[in-house]
């Protein structure tokens, strides 16, 4: 009788789990898009509000000043379907970036709020809270929640630089985004 009910009782677990672990599956996100991240011109879309400016001129790279160690930017970035700034507005990329790595390399610690403005995902939003040490090819940063569909969501972003222009940079994203339950 015991043994007969802790065998339904772990067939019945192992039949949750499995659905769960279903629904997750059938509810992962994958969303694909690209950051235009300007924080030069006459119209940037990322501001540094406090730190060194980068020192370009300085030849020992391992100054971190060469990097603008210290600094920090907000930013409010466009999200396009394309590497192509006209292309499909998908959302908005709105935050904090700091100049976080004093080693030679430029690496970010990142704060911010990736807000959809199409399709399904229209009014929703994933918060991204991560370290981005941008000269590697890709870097994974953890999404840490969300709003709207994406209300307790966990999941990763991948970036990967796809073009940069002095301090210019376009970046693909690549994000996933599993439901809490
Ligand atoms: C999975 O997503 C679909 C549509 O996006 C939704 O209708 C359904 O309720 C979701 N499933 C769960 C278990 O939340
Ligand atoms: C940049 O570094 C060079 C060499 O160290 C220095 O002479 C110059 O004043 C620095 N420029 C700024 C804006 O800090
Ligand atoms: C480069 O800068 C570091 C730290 O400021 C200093 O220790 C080092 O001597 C410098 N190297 C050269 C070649 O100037
Ligand atoms: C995007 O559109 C603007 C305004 O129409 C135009 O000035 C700009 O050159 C376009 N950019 C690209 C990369 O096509
Ligand atoms: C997104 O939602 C806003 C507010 O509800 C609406 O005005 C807008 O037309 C929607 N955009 C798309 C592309 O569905
Ligand atoms: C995006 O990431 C997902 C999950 O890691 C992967 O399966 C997919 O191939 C990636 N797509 C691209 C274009 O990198």
């Amino acid at each position: 009788m015991a043994y007969t009910s802790k065998l339904l009782c772990f067939v019945l677990v192992a039949f949750l789990v499995a659905s769960v672990s279903e629904a997750r599956k059938r509810n992962t996100t994958n969303i694909q898009f690209y950051m235009h991240d300007s924080p030069s011109g006459p119209n940037p879309s990322a501001v540094r509000v406090a730190g060194q400016p980068v020192n370009a001129t300085v030849s020992n790279n391992t100054d971190a000043s060469m990097f603008g160690f210290g600094s920090i930017y907000v930013m409010d970035n466009a999200l396009t379907a394309t590497p192509d700034i006209n292309s499909t507005l998908i959302g908005r990329a709105q935050g904090l970036y700091a100049i976080a790595s004093q080693e030679n390399a430029l690496s970010l610690h990142m704060t911010l709020t990736y807000n959809f403005v199409s399709g399904i995902y229209n009014g929703s939003s994933v918060s991204v809270v991560g370290q981005n040490p941008v000269m590697n090819e890709v870097r994974e940063m953890p999404v840490v929640g969300g709003t709207g569909v994406f209300r307790l969501a966990r999941g990763f972003a991948l970036a990967k630089t796809y073009s940069m222009n002095q301090w210019d940079a376009i970046i693909g994203y690549n994000v996933t985004i599993i439901p809490y339950y």
